[in-house]
């Protein structure tokens, strides 16, 4: 038996937060009788009901690395007609991405069907390092790179500590390679933060998420996490989430 709101989670059909909110709004039904009440447990058989949807269990879990392309959009549907990552992946499984990257942004993004482990690798609170490399106009100057480090305000917010290194200077073209390591997940982040210390991202590659990095892949092409990596990222969300 499990808790109504982790069910609903785990299907991968909205964040557990939402599925309280669901619960408490009435909206949520087991075995035809709305539940209110957020402790309710539940088990297999039980059939649940979210807005008159009847909510699909998905008991075979899937975990992929796929390395994103530019032009492609991070969305299971696009209404513009664009492609989508999932355009790209071979699967029957509603599987979803764990965040986003921005249309023109490349690299590393998982996806999955596992709702528990996307909501744990997406909460705020789950700080899990994220590597990128930005080509930028113009060239950083220590002051700048200080700001970055330290956290700039974007969105009235200020960022949290990142790493910052410069891999490379083209004089010439006054443009520079820039591998920032962050570990939050705002909306464009990374491109908002150069821009507020005065730098335009002209490309944008995540590099690294966690542990896991592109080796073997190139762009267009994805893997099967193995459960060792699986496990490792379940442990480093529960971990970071408790530190908190
Ligand atoms: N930061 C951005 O600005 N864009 C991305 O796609 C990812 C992080």
């Amino acid at each position: 038996m499990e808790r109504l709101q982790k069910v609903i989670a785990n299907s991968g059909y909205c964040s557990r937060r939402k599925a309280e909110e669901e619960i408490t709004k009435g909206h949520v039904t087991v075995n035809g009788q709305i539940i209110t009440e957020l402790g309710t447990k539940v088990n297999v058989s039980d059939v649940i009901e979210i807005n008159g949807t009847v909510l699909k269990k998905q008991d075979e879990k899937e975990y992929i690395l796929f390395f994103k392309p530019r032009e492609v959009v991070t969305t299971t549907h696009d209404d513009k007609g664009r492609k989508t990552v999932l355009d790209y992946i071979d699967t029957d499984l509603r599987i979803y991405p764990i965040g986003r990257l921005d249309y023109d942004t490349t690299g590393l993004l998982l996806l999955t069907n596992d709702g528990e482990l996307a909501n744990l690798l997406m909460h705020p609170k789950t700080e899990i390092e994220k590597v990128y490399v930005a080509k930028i106009e113009g060239i950083l100057t220590g002051k700048e790179i200080n700001k970055l480090k330290n956290g700039v305000v974007i969105d009235g917010r200020k960022t949290s500590k990142a790493k910052v290194k410069v891999r490379k200077v083209d004089k010439k073209n006054q443009t520079s390679i820039v591998e920032i390591t962050i570990h939050e997940g705002r909306n464009h982040q990374v491109k908002k933060m150069f821009e507020r210390v005065g730098h335009t991202v002209l490309k944008l590659k995540r590099e690294r998420f966690a542990f896991l990095d592109l080796k073997g892949l190139r762009s267009g092409e994805y893997r099967y996490l193995n459960i060792k990596e699986v496990k490792k990222l379940y442990a480093m969300a529960n971990f970071n989430k408790k530190r908190l």
